[in-house]
């Protein structure tokens, strides 16, 4: 029995928000200025305050992450194939069939459970152009392998970095790599403005394509260049990551506490497993993801369901894959004997909630509520 008191329901996550008053004078300049959208004051300034944070050259603000995702897909004009992984969100491969693009579906890599860069070159065709791998739970991708197939074959990278936010290897940002990187910052991520999402180039002219992407193919007010999209970032939600650039340290720092807090709770309990923590890394701690393994006595459908009669709403990620949804399982890179890797991590992973604020005897009580069985 699990002897620590019950808490009130914890979700996955809560999006970090600052106290409210604190954003009344982002308000009032924003109803001062009567500027709501179209590259504004805050607009400019979050996007040179994130160029500084993340050690990052170029970015452009988008609503969101996902129409990023497809506007990238448009910058670089990529079209046929792209070589992608099943194991992560559906957006992922959704920005491919909105560009008209076949996703071609490559195992990932048991340790890193991103694209494994030994298999890409077997899936590559005569209509491959490029390759959009993600960073899964912010730990990065083999960028040099995958750098170097791409040179090899005249490949394109997009890296969907949604979930990597702040993260570096020794002092390089991780958004550094590839042609470009994709984020998101919804609700639910490291660094959130409600909605919204970016795209960072490596130099300026592909940041003056996206621009003009972003916002409709306007290049000055009588010239369209391109069908662009309406990506615009409006200024409530620049101003709300200005604020939120304040307490992303903080916010950093607590999510890297709860981290070793389940991992030290959770090295006695056999049948569990964590991802490794990566050498040379400054991760964000975005997920913290666990494997239930087969001599746990639990399986992990049954350990996520106890979770949630105690109201801990873990969630499967990455479960189903994404080549298990009906715009994908008829291709044949969906098959079952080509993804073993992910269908079985798939099949075992519980990310468990983690976020600035969740309590230290929380943590503690969902590490009870799986070492229990154990008995
Ligand atoms: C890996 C990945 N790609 C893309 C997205 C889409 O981002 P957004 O929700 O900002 O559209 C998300 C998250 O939502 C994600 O986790």
């Amino acid at each position: 029995m699990n002897s620590l008191t019950k808490p009130p329901q914890i979700y996955v996550t809560q999006p970090l928000l600052p106290p409210l008053a604190e954003f009344m004078p982002y308000l009032e300049r924003i109803w001062g200025n009567k500027i709501l959208t179209n590259g504004g004051p805050f607009h400019k300034q979050l996007e040179q305050a994130l160029c500084e944070y993340l050690g990052i050259k170029h970015i452009s603000l988008f609503t969101n992450g996902t129409l990023a995702l497809i506007t990238a897909l448009q910058v670089l004009r990529i079209t046929g194939e792209v070589i992608t992984t099943p194991y992560s969100f559906v957006a992922t491969a959704h920005s491919l069939l909105w560009n008209g693009i076949k996703p071609v579906f490559v195992d990932i890599d048991p340790v890193t459970l991103n694209l494994d860069p030994a298999k890409i070159e077997a899936a590559i065709t005569p209509q491959t152009t490029a390759i959009m791998p993600v960073h899964c739970y912010g730990n990065p991708c083999d960028v040099e392998r995958i750098q170097n197939i791409a040179d090899i074959y005249g490949l394109k990278v997009i890296y969907d970095a949604a979930h990597a936010f702040g993260v570096k290897s020794g002092d390089q940002s991780t958004l550094n790599h590839g042609d470009l990187s994709v984020l998101s910052f919804h609700a639910t991520k490291v660094f959130n403005t409600f909605e919204g999402g970016a795209i960072v180039s490596q130099d300026a002219k592909t940041k003056q394509r996206v621009d003009h992407l972003k916002n409709f193919g306007f290049v000055d007010e009588v010239t369209v260049v391109a069908p662009g999209i309406n990506g615009k970032m409006s200024e409530i939600n620049a101003a709300f990551g200005m604020l939120q650039l304040q307490g992303i340290d903080l916010a950093l720092q607590q999510r890297r506490a709860i981290d070793l807090r389940y991992r030290d709770g959770l090295a006695r309990v056999p049948g569990i497993s964590c991802l490794p923590l990566m050498e040379n890394l400054q991760p964000n701690h975005a997920y913290f993801p666990i494997f239930v393994q087969n001599d746990f006595p639990l399986s992990r459908d049954a350990l996520y369901l106890k979770l949630k009669n105690h109201d801990v709403y873990a969630r499967r990620y990455f479960y189903p894959l994404i080549t298990d949804f009906p715009m994908y399982r008829g291709l044949p890179s969906a098959a079952h004997e080509n993804l073993p890797v992910a269908r079985k991590i798939s099949g075992q992973v519980i990310c468990l909630p983690i976020y600035p604020g969740l309590a230290e005897e929380h943590v503690d009580f969902i590490v009870e509520l799986i070492a229990d069985e154990r008995g």
